[in-house]
């Protein structure tokens, strides 16, 4: 691998790209799936090699960057914290510096934002974050590409967030400022989003609510999450109790828009974070969306390795 590290664009936050650049990539999405769909070959990737590192489970997140990276022609490195020296110690700054020197890009699933912000620094090549305690914006590029596949522009529209102040609604945060929509976000007291963590100074874009249903009023989006992340299992039985009616239901999508979409990053919990009968009905996406986390990663590691096609 080559030095150069002042070139290197990394994807570590959602708000590391601007407007223009998702523009691009949303539409570069569309191509990549299109060509999947039809069964054409498209290797621009070939003899380059990802390093996947997770600290974290993952089931969508693991696959959707293997099956990708192989489909264009690429190869993959799969470490984890109990397999390789990460949990052993070993400084994130010399493990950067060691890998980036035998793969081309590397993705990492982890616990602080720090954490992955270390590895970058150090990094010769592109890093992607695959989800942290503060951040999820591989799952969101997802979202908002499947957004737009099913209804057209985000920008003006309304999204509800129903749930934990998290990485996701952190990220929902970053992409309403980016892209020009409004969140309305409804949290139990004491699991609110911190504006320092999202990063977020224009504040305009988000509105914040007591109750969910209001949250979900002419919402054209509705979407939450788990109601206890990866990494916070501790406050599981705390977090069941002040979660209770935070579960999007029925009637919550019927405040929504005629035509509103629901969204969920999953894995799902049916009856706490949301209802059998919405993420099972008819106005979910979410396996769409689980579909698109192949497509708008491949099409975000064509971006980061090789810049803008065409
Ligand atoms: N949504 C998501 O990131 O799923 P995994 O945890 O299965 O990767
Ligand atoms: N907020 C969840 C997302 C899982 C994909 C978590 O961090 O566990």
């Amino acid at each position: 691998m080559k030095p150069g590290m002042s070139l290197i664009k990394h994807y570590l936050q959602f708000k590391d790209f601007r407007a223009e650049e998702y523009a691009y990539l949303f539409e570069r999405i569309g191509i990549v799936k299109k060509r999947f769909k039809n069964y054409e070959k498209y290797t621009p990737l070939v003899d380059r090699t990802l390093a996947m590192i997770f600290e974290k489970a993952s089931t969508r997140t693991r696959v959707s960057f293997e099956a990708g990276m192989y489909q264009m022609g690429g190869s993959v490195v799969h470490l984890t914290t109990g397999d390789s020296h990460l949990g052993r110690a070993e400084p994130v700054e010399d493990t950067a510096k060691v890998i980036s020197r035998m793969v081309d890009i590397v993705m990492i699933r982890t616990y602080e934002q720090s954490k992955l912000e270390g590895f970058a620094a150090s990094s010769r090549v592109p890093v992607i974050n695959g989800l942290t305690n503060e951040y999820h914006p591989c799952q969101i590029l997802a979202d908002i590409f499947t957004y737009i596949e099913h209804r057209g522009s985000i920008q003006g529209k309304v999204v509800a967030w129903v749930g934990d102040g998290n990485n996701m609604a952190n990220t929902w945060l970053q992409a309403a400022d980016i892209l020009g929509f409004t969140l309305h976000v409804s949290t139990p007291t004491g699991y609110e989003i911190d504006p320092l963590v999202a990063g977020v100074s224009n504040t305009g874009c988000v509105k914040i609510f007591r109750h969910p249903l209001d949250a979900c009023r002419g919402a054209h989006l509705v979407t939450t999450d788990v109601w206890t992340s990866m990494g916070y299992e501790a406050q599981n039985a705390e977090r069941k109790v002040a979660f209770n009616d935070w579960c999007v239901d029925t009637a919550m999508m019927a405040a929504a828009q005629p035509d509103a979409l629901f969204m969920h990053c999953l894995p799902a919990h049916r009856g706490e974070e949301v209802a059998a009968d919405v993420i099972d009905g008819p106005q979910s996406v979410v396996w769409d969306e689980a579909e698109n986390r192949l497509h708008a990663q491949k099409a975000l590691m064509e971006y980061l390795l090789l810049g803008r096609i065409g």
